[in-house]
Parts: structure tokens; C-alpha cells; sequence
């Protein structure tokens, strides 16, 4: 008995000390912030376990209160200030990202989480030029294809006079999109009777999953150990599928094909790298489908959901197509269509509200203290930010939450574009972008030209991320972006 009593004693001795030096002698105690929160990482916990993705909103309540600058756990610091993070983010520093808080997603071979600068220098250089606008290029016809064919079936939808997800097709273009490009094949979820709807409540278990693990990574051990035989059965049919489609690329024969596929690149380019190179290799497939199947689909998915509220835009983006003539086959001239306004404009527009990644984005400056204003945070802590608050900040963008195409379309416009990082920013900046705007154009400028599309009673929470769990989810309950279907 007394063994339990010193046991627990001693606990919340130290326990009690912690906090007390979380709140007095922290060099981050200077910091404005809720005392509970800098005092024990449970605040955070609470809004990102407990709620699910909530901590972000929470963060917004608090720069509300405190300030631009806001301690948001004992160790991390996250500030909202347009002006400030642009220019502490920007390509030319070395940050590191924050292990912690990444670890979790597609683990220490991928290169989104890969902590230290200089290693992710070195994997991202394998598969960079890959991933340039020129290079895509060449990969526009796939894309028009994979368009074509979610036509179909909007197509059939419009015969049956049946409500169609369209989240859910957005969803199935993009994962086809960039398996087939990252992959030796295409994962073909369009060919899926349930139009990918398990693939997402599989990633939403996989991000809430990764979500709890960052906090209880002491558990990691144990789930390596389970058994392969129930580990398997955990899979869901796309994970499994994704798994054998990597195993292929294994076989030599694949290497020859003309166009060798993102995972070859990284294969060629890394034989001598340590470790256990197979292992990186699904790890950095795992978070290319991650990456830009969600990503992708939701920026769609809100674009067309705005564009469906407001007859002008409609009208306008649909004459401004008609009258651009382009070929939406495979010989489409992708830079002509690049070149819309007011596409262009709609499209900026609807990444002004997707923001693909609704979280925090932290980074570590190792080697020297960061100054803000009268702060001073010292080398080494994580600092965040988050590119919804600039997007939806009202100095930046007025009427923030009012989808205006032609805020885009204004003289100074371009000064405008510095606030917007739906991609991130800095040497992290997606790599995908390019992939992702090619499959953005050609979906928006082929739907419609071919439809007339309108809203089956999608209200905005059934589309607006209420969870952000690194990737953004809306409701539990949400049923997505409904629309009924006519051939034009
Ligand atoms: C509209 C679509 C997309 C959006 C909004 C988006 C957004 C982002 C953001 C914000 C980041 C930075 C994350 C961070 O700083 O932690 C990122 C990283 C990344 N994205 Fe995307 N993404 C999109 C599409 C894609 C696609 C299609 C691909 C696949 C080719 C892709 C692959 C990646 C990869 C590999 C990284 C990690 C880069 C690194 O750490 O160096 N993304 N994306
Ligand atoms: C770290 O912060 C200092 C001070 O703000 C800055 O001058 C330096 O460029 C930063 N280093 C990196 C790698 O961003
Ligand atoms: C882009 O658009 C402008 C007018 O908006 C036009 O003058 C120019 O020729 C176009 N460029 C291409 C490559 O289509
Ligand atoms: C949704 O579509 C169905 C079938 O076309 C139709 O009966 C219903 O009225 C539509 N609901 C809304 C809210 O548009």
C-alpha cells in the first residue's frame, strides 16, 4: 500500500513540476497563450484526439484573444501573421520540419515527413524535375482520359435522372490521376462500383489514426509487432491493391517501359541510399496516393460547389469556355487553357477556400533564434503557421468568405497572390502542384462545357472541413457535394 502511495505521490510530484516549469521557466513562458495549453500537451490532445482535427479552430480562438502570436502547446509556437510567415517560410531558408508533429504520416522513408533539411534536399532532388510543368505536360492526355471517362459516368447519371457524388468522383479522377502517374498502374477507383467511398472513410481512419499515434508514439512498437496475417486484414481493398501494384514494380521488366513511372525514378536514383530501400519506396508511394488524391478532390469538389451557388459565375465561366474553343481531347492545348482569366480566376479562387492541408504547418529554425516583434523564440522551437487564417484574413481578402472570382481579375491582384499558399510554402512546397493544376483545368473546363450541373441540396457543412486531421474532412455525416446532371 505504501509502495503505491510513494509511487503516485512521486507521479504528481513530478508531474506538478513539470507544469511549473512549463509556466515559470520555459523560455517560451514570455509567450502569450492560454496557461492550460502551455502548461501540458492534453490541451492539445483534447481538440486533436478527443474532437478529432478540432485544434486548429482552437488556434484561431486563440490568436483571437492573445494576439498574432500564441504559445499553442509547452513546446510550439504558431503565428498568424500573413506578412511574417511568407517571408520566414520562403524557399532560401533552411528550415527543418517539426518530427514530431510529421513522423506520423507515411513514416521516416517519405519525404513530406522527412525532418532534417539537408536529408529531404536529397529525396526530393530524385524526383523533382519528374514533377515539372514541362515533364507533367506530357501527361495531359491520361488526365484527359481519366476526365473522359468520370464523363461517362456523370453521362449515365443524367439518362437515370440520378443525384451523383460528385466528391466522390473528384476523389477517384485523382487518385487515378496520380497513381498512374506514380505508379506502374493506375489504382482505376473510376472503375469502383462504390466510387472510392471506402478508399475515403479508409484515409480518414488512416489521418485520425496518425492523428492519435503523434501523441501515443510510445504505442508504435506494440502495432509493429501484430501479427502480418491480422495487420492485413486491417487493410482496406485500395490499400491492399496499392500494396501489390508497388510489389510489381519490383520485377526488372517494368524498368524498361518508355515512360518509367515516379517510383522508378527514386528506385534508380537511390540504390545506394542506406537502409531498407523497399521499405522507402512503398513509403514514398503511400504518400504520393495520400498526397493528392484528397488534396486534389477537394479542391474540386468546393470550386464546383461555388461555382454551382452563383448562376453569374456559371454563366460567365461557361461562355468564356465556348468562346476559347479548345479542344478538350487529347491534342488539348493545356497552356491556351491555362491561360483563361477567368477560369484561371475561379480556379485561384476555389483554392483560396480548399487550402488542401487545413492544419498547422511547423518548422524548426535550428540554427538561430527567431525575432517577432518584442519576442523571441529560441533556436530550435517549432513555430506554425496556417494558410486558411491568411486566406480567410478580411485585410488580405475582403469579404473573405464570399467566393469572388474577380478579386483575381483586379489590377493589384497580383500583390494578393503572395497571401495565398493553398500548396505551402518554402522548400516543402508541394510538388505536385503542377499535376494537380493540369487535373484542376481540365475537370473544371470539361464539366462544364459537356453539363449543365446543379446542386442537390449540398449545404456548405456538408463540404467545409469541420476535422482537420492533416488532410481537410467535413462532418462525419456529410454526404458530400450532391449535384443532378444534364447533357449540354
Ligand atoms: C490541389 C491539390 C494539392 C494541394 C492543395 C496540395 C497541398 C500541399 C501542401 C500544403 C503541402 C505542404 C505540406 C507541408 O508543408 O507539410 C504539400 C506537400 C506535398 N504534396 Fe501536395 N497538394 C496537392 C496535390 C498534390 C499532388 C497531385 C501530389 C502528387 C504528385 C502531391 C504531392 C505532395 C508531396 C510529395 C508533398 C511533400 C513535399 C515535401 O515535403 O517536399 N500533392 N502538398
Ligand atoms: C533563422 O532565423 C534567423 C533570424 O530570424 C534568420 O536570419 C535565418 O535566416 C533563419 N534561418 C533559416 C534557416 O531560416
Ligand atoms: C493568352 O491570353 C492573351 C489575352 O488574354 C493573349 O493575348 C495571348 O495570346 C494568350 N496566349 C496564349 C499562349 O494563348
Ligand atoms: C435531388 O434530385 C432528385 C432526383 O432528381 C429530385 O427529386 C430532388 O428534388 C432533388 N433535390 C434537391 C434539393 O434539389
Amino acid at each position: 500500500m505504501f509502495i503505491f502511495v510513494l509511487l503516485f505521490g512521486g507521479v504528481a510530484l513530478w508531474q506538478a513540476g513539470t507544469v511549473i516549469y512549463h509556466l515559470w521557466f520555459s523560455s517560451l513562458a514570455k509567450i502569450p497563450g492560454s496557461k492550460l495549453a502551455a502548461s501540458t500537451l492534453l490541451y492539445e490532445f483534447y481538440y486533436e484526439v478527443i474532437c478529432s482535427g478540432k485544434y486548429t479552430r482552437q488556434i484561431e480562438r486563440m490568436h483571437e484573444k492573445y494576439g498574432p502570436i500564441v504559445r499553442i502547446s509547452p513546446y510550439e509556437v504558431h503565428i498568424k501573421d500573413a506578412d511574417f510567415c511568407v517571408e520566414a517560410f520562403s524557399s532560401v531558408k533552411k528550415l527543418d520540419k517539426y518530427g514530431w508533429w510529421y513522423r506520423v504520416f507515411g513514416g521516416p522513408g517519405a519525404t513530406v515527413s522527412t525532418e532534417h533539411h539537408d536529408v529531404h534536399k536529397s529525396r526530393r532532388a530524385t524526383f523533382k524535375n519528374f514533377l515539372s510543368p514541362v515533364v507533367v505536360r506530357d501527361f495531359v492526355p491520361t488526365i484527359v482520359e481519366k476526365v473522359k471517362q468520370a464523363g461517362l459516368i456523370m453521362s449515365h447519371h443524367a439518362h437515370m435522372g440520378k443525384p451523383l457524388c460528385m466528391s466522390n468522383l473528384y476523389r477517384c479522377i485523382a487518385a487515378d490521376t496520380v497513381s498512374a502517374y506514380a505508379l506502374p498502374a493506375s489504382l482505376n477507383m473510376l472503375d469502383s462500383d462504390d466510387l472510392g467511398e471506402e478508399f475515403q472513410s479508409g484515409l480518414r481512419l488512416f489521418f485520425e489514426a496518425a492523428t492519435t499515434m503523434r501523441f501515443l508514439g510510445f504505442l508504435q512498437p506494440l502495432m509493429m509487432m501484430m501479427p502480418d496475417l491480422i495487420f492485413k486484414r486491417l487493410l482496406t481493398g485500395p490499400a491492399r491493391s496499392l500494396i501489390k501494384l508497388i510489389r510489381t514494380i519490383q520485377k526488372p521488366a517494368d524498368i524498361e517501359k518508355s515512360r518509367p513511372c515516379l517510383l522508378d525514378r527514386i528506385k534508380t536514383n537511390n540504390y545506394r541510399e542506406n537502409g531498407d530501400f523497399r521499405e522507402r519506396l512503398l513509403q514514398e508511394a503511400e504518400q504520393f496516393i495520400v498526397a493528392g488524391t484528397e488534396t486534389t478532390g477537394y479542391a474540386l469538389s468546393v470550386t464546383t460547389f461555388y461555382i454551382l451557388q452563383n448562376a453569374d459565375i456559371q454563366k460567365m465561366l461557361r461562355q468564356e469556355l465556348i468562346d476559347a474553343e479548345i479542344s478538350l481531347n487529347d491534342d488539348i492545348d493545356i497552356i491556351s487553357l491555362q491561360n483563361l482569366s477567368y477560369l484561371s480566376a475561379v480556379i485561384t479562387e476555389g483554392l483560396r477556400f480548399a487550402h488542401g492541408v487545413g492544419s498547422r504547418l511547423p518548422r524548426v529554425n535550428k540554427s538561430s533564434d527567431v525575432q517577432y516583434h518584442q519576442w523571441r523564440i529560441p533556436a530550435g522551437v517549432p513555430i506554425s503557421m496556417t494558410s486558411r487564417l491568411h486566406h480567410e484574413d478580411p485585410q488580405l481578402f475582403p469579404e473573405p468568405l464570399t467566393f469572388r472570382p474577380d478579386r483575381w481579375l483586379q489590377p493589384d491582384s497580383k500583390r494578393l497572390r503572395k497571401y495565398l499558399s493553398p500548396f505551402g510554402l518554402g522548400s516543402r512546397i508541394c510538388p505536385g502542384m503542377h499535376l494537380a493544376f493540369y487535373e484542376i483545368y481540365i475537370a473544371i473546363a470539361y464539366i462544364f462545357t459537356h453539363f449543365d450541373v446543379d446542386n442537390n441540396g449540398t449545404t456548405k457543412d456538408d463540404l467545409i472541413s469541420a476535422h482537420d486531421l492533416g488532410a481537410p474532412f467535413p462532418k462525419r455525416d456529410s454526404k458530400g457535394l450532391q449535384v443532378t446532371l444534364q447533357l449540354r
